[in-house]
C-alpha cells in the first residue's frame, strides 16, 4: 500500500473502531490530516468538542494558535500532518486514559510509519510520553531526541500555552527552531514496512532521551 492508501485505510478504520470506550461519545473520529509526505508531524492529545463535531484536528482555539505558530515559521497547516494520540473525543475533554492511548496507539504508529516524517513534534505530555516516557516536559521542551531512529521534539500543548504567558513564549521559541531542524537535512529513517512499534506497547523499550549534538 502507498502512504496515501495507508492513511485512508486508518481513517476508515478509526471511523468505526470500538477498541476502547471512547467510541461511545464519538460523533466524528478525528484521524488527523495532512500530506502523506509531510516532513513534520504534530501529534496532539485528542479531539475536543469542535474536532468531534467536524472530524478534523485542531479546529478550535488551540488550532488557531497552532496555525499562528506555523505562520511564524512561514508554514501553513496544509503542509504538515496534524494528528492525535487518541482519535475519538474523551468525554468532557478529560485526559485520555492509559488504556485508551494504548488501544489507539497502533493507528498512530501506522500513520507515523506511512508518513515517515523527518521530525515528530509532540504537543503536550500524553503525546510526549509515547516517545519519551520518562521525560518531564518542563525540562525537555524544545529539545530534540532520537527515538527509534526518528527525531522527536516535545513541546507544550498549544491549549495550555494559550492560558499561560510563560508557556506561550516557550512554545514560540521552540517553534522557531523547527526550520533549522528541517534545513539541516536531518534524514528521515529508511522507510520500513510494518509498524512503527509493536502493537499497543508504548514505552516498552524505554528509549532513553538522548539529546542530539546538533545545537
Ligand atoms: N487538542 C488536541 O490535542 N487535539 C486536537 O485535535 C484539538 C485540540
Ligand atoms: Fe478506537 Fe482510538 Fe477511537 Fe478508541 S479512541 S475507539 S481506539 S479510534
Amino acid at each position: 500500500m502507498t502512504p496515501d492508501e495507508i492513511l485512508k485505510q486508518v481513517a476508515q478504520e478509526v471511523a468505526v473502531c470500538q477498541k476502547c470506550q471512547l467510541h461511545h461519545g464519538r460523533k466524528h473520529a478525528v484521524p488527523g490530516e495532512g500530506p502523506s509526505n509531510a516532513k513534520i508531524m504534530f501529534i496532539g492529545e485528542g479531539p475536543g468538542f469542535y474536532e468531534n463535531e467536524q472530524g478534523r484536528p485542531f479546529v478550535g482555539a488551540a488550532g488557531k494558535f497552532l496555525e499562528e505558530l506555523l505562520a511564524g515559521i512561514g508554514m501553513r497547516r496544509e503542509q504538515v500532518f496534524i494528528g492525535n494520540v487518541v482519535k475519538c473525543r474523551p468525554p468532557g475533554n478529560r485526559d485520555p486514559l492509559p488504556e485508551e492511548i494504548s488501544a489507539c496507539g497502533a493507528y498512530l504508529d501506522r500513520q507515523i510509519a506511512a508518513i515517515n516524517p523527518q521530525v515528530v513534534v509532540t504537543l503536550g505530555r500524553y503525546s510526549m510520553a509515547r516517545f519519551l516516557p520518562n521525560a518531564k516536559i518542563s525540562s525537555v521542551h524544545g529539545q530534540s531526541f532520537q527515538v527509534n531512529g526518528r527525531l522527536v521534539v516535545p513541546m507544550y500543548h498549544p491549549a495550555a500555552a494559550l492560558h499561560q504567558p510563560s508557556l506561550k513564549s516557550d512554545v514560540e521559541r521552540d517553534f522557531a527552531r523547527l526550520p533549522e531542524l528541517i534545513s539541516k537535512g536531518v534524514e528521515a529513517p529508511a522507510h520500513q514496512e510494518g509498524q512503527e512499534k509493536p502493537d499497543s506497547s508504548p514505552a516498552e523499550e524505554k528509549p532513553q532521551p538522548k539529546q542530539l549534538s546538533l545545537f
